[in-house]
């Protein structure tokens, strides 16, 4: 039988798209298996779920490693034998060398649909702010290849739900997280599946 895809992680909050993901690995809806998780955020929620989980954490910053982080994320995430890198709620951008090793095989959750309500600034509430703003009907989380930019790079899947009379930025955000936590995995399946293909990956 094939060896399970390894994922590594990178996330600088709560963590919980990659909980999503864990626990779809742990219930067989995902195969794949969670190999590493780095934080720029030693008190990150990720951090501390993925102990509880006993994956391997790393806390890297441009502090713990001045002038080196990308080159020490990069053979982080090499040792731990890492295939698809998963970006959840990581508020840095990657460095070349990691997106140079990982090209086409790196991935982001937003909760938007991008092209639009996306790039520098756009996290958290300041999305939903927005999307209310601009008078939107509807939102969803996107999920797309990394490139340089934040929030950039081709669209590998989205969902789209109804934005409701009376929305708050707190009340929609909700309904997409739960989106958030549904397509991410599912996309990773259909990668691991061969349905959608990543450029670079070996299966
Ligand atoms: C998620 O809503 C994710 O879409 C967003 O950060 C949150 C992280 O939540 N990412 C971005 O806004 C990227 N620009 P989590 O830590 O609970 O997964």
């Amino acid at each position: 039988m094939r060896s399970l895809l390894h994922l590594g992680f990178l996330a600088s909050h709560n963590g919980s798209n990659m909980q999503a993901i864990i626990d779809a690995c742990r219930e067989g809806r995902l195969r794949a298996q969670p190999a590493v998780v780095i934080s720029n955020n030693s008190e990150a929620g990720a951090l501390a779920r993925a102990r509880q989980e006993g994956i391997p954490t790393f806390h890297l910053s441009s502090r713990t490693h001045p002038g080196a982080l990308d080159q020490v994320i990069c053979q982080t995430l090499l040792d731990h034998q890492v295939q698809v890198v998963c970006l959840a709620g990581y508020m840095k951008r990657l460095g070349p060398q990691t997106l140079e090793a990982y090209r086409g095989r790196v991935l982001n959750i937003h909760p938007a649909l991008l092209p639009r309500f996306g790039g520098e600034g756009f996290y958290g509430e300041a999305v939903h702010k927005a999307v209310l703003a601009a008078g939107e009907k509807e939102s969803g989380p996107t999920v797309h290849l990394v490139d340089e930019d934040y929030d950039h790079g081709p669209v590998l899947a989205q969902a789209r739900i109804p934005v409701l009379a009376g929305d708050t930025p707190q009340t929609l955000a909700a309904r997409v997280l739960t989106q958030e936590h549904r397509l991410y995995a599912e996309t990773l399946q259909r990668i691991v599946t061969g349905e959608m293909v990543l450029e670079g990956l070996v299966l």
